[in-house]
């Protein structure tokens, strides 16, 4: 066999080791490279046939030719090889161990005030209450007059209110309220008047919600806090069923032995009013910082719906009465928790939230 021959078949050997050699495709991409690249070693054998005996030349080209299929396909085939195996080996490693314990996953929990509220739905809902909701940008007419509280009474004071500014207004650097009485709701018994208007007797309902206040916040006051209002409306209801009513309520809420009381109330919105008091949850009733000594603590305000307020609702006086109740959740959490500062409702310190995570 000529130089050339054994040279070949030299480099046939080689080639083989090489590729068996290569682990990776991109070795196999450089042996490929270094055979059949413009100086590869069989491009540049193969380059040299020309100047071969011609007798010998046909049977070299022949050798040439198998020898440089045989490559092509020796490197097809391990850079296949090495592609499989690259995908075992990923899928290997990326392989989920479906028997592994989870990762405990950190669920959320309601706010305690939220989860008062829940249980106030609850409670209601027992006594047929529905939930009407309001909403918490309203007029000065829904918020005030239409509640029987004048432009100029003094009741309004109660209620420091935050205006909507008149658009405009404050791009001309003199800021004054809308003039259609925009205004965030101070409290939610504007929802009595459109619930009334909204719905035929008998009415049951109660209406959760955010109300808003000019207040210079401190331990115990927000500009920003819950209310529930609860409203019936019937022929033929009278005081002692709200009586009965919140005594039903307060045991629901806070046991069975708790101690109820009624106070004379002014509210401009009922006729009668009174304050509804429960015994201290804190000392008992003996007495104490929290309950300000009396033994007592308000948790809501409450009356018969006064007439003006049932006409401007829809309904004749003489035919409907109605009772109405509001009450505040921020302030029952407080009590509920033992909580000395409403700040911390709004404080998104964590440590504060994590302490109600009931039952988790
Ligand atoms: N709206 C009153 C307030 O914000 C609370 C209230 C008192 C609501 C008596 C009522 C009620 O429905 O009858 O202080």
């Amino acid at each position: 066999m000529s130089d050339l021959g054994a040279e070949l078949e030299a480099l046939r050997a080689r080639a083989d080791d090489a590729l068996r050699a290569a682990g990776t495709t991109e070795e196999v991409e450089a042996v490929r490279h270094a055979l059949l690249g413009r100086s590869g070693e069989l491009t540049v054998l193969m380059r040299g046939l020309g100047q071969a005996d011609p007798d010998a030349r046909p049977a070299l080209g022949r050798l040439a030719n198998e020898i440089r299929d045989h490559v092509q396909a020796a490197l097809s085939a391990r850079a296949e090889e090495l592609a499989v195996g690259d995908l075992a080996a990923r899928l290997q490693d990326e392989a989920i161990d479906m028997s592994a314990p989870g990762r405990p996953v950190r669920i959320g929990h309601l706010h305690p005030v939220q989860t008062l509220m829940r249980d106030l739905r609850e409670v209601f809902h027992a006594f047929g209450f529905e939930v009407f909701e309001g909403p918490e940008i309203e007029t000065e007419a829904y918020n005030f007059e239409l509640l029987n509280i004048p432009p100029d009474h003094p009741a309004r004071d109660l209620w420091d209110t935050l205006y909507v500014a008149e658009p405009g207004s404050i791009e001309l650097g003199q800021p004054r309220p809308a003039a259609d009485g925009t205004i965030l709701r101070t409290h939610t018994s504007p929802v009595q008047v459109r619930a009334m208007q909204a719905l035929d007797a008998p009415i049951r309902v109660i209406t959760p919600g955010r109300c808003f206040r000019y207040e210079a916040v401190d331990a115990s006051h927000a500009s920003e806090f819950f209310q529930v209002e609860g409203l019936v409306v019937d022929r033929d209801t009278s005081l002692a069923d709200l009586k009965g009513m919140l005594e039903e309520i307060a045991r629901a809420l806070y046991g069975r032995d708790v101690r109820t009381r009624f106070r004379p109330g002014y509210y401009p919105f009922t006729e009668p009013s009174v304050a509804f008091d429960i015994g201290c949850l804190v000392c008992g009733g003996s007495g104490c910082p929290a309950c300000k000594r009396t033994g007592w603590m308000t948790i809501l305000g409450a009356g018969m719906v006064h007439p003006e307020v049932l006409r401007n609702g829809g309904f004749d006086p003489e035919e409907f009465q109605g009772y109405a109740f509001g009450m505040g959740p921020d302030r029952m959490t407080m009590l509920r928790h033992g909580i000395g500062d409403i700040r911390l409702f709004f404080s998104a310190d964590l440590r504060f939230g994590r302490q109600f995570a009931e039952g988790r």
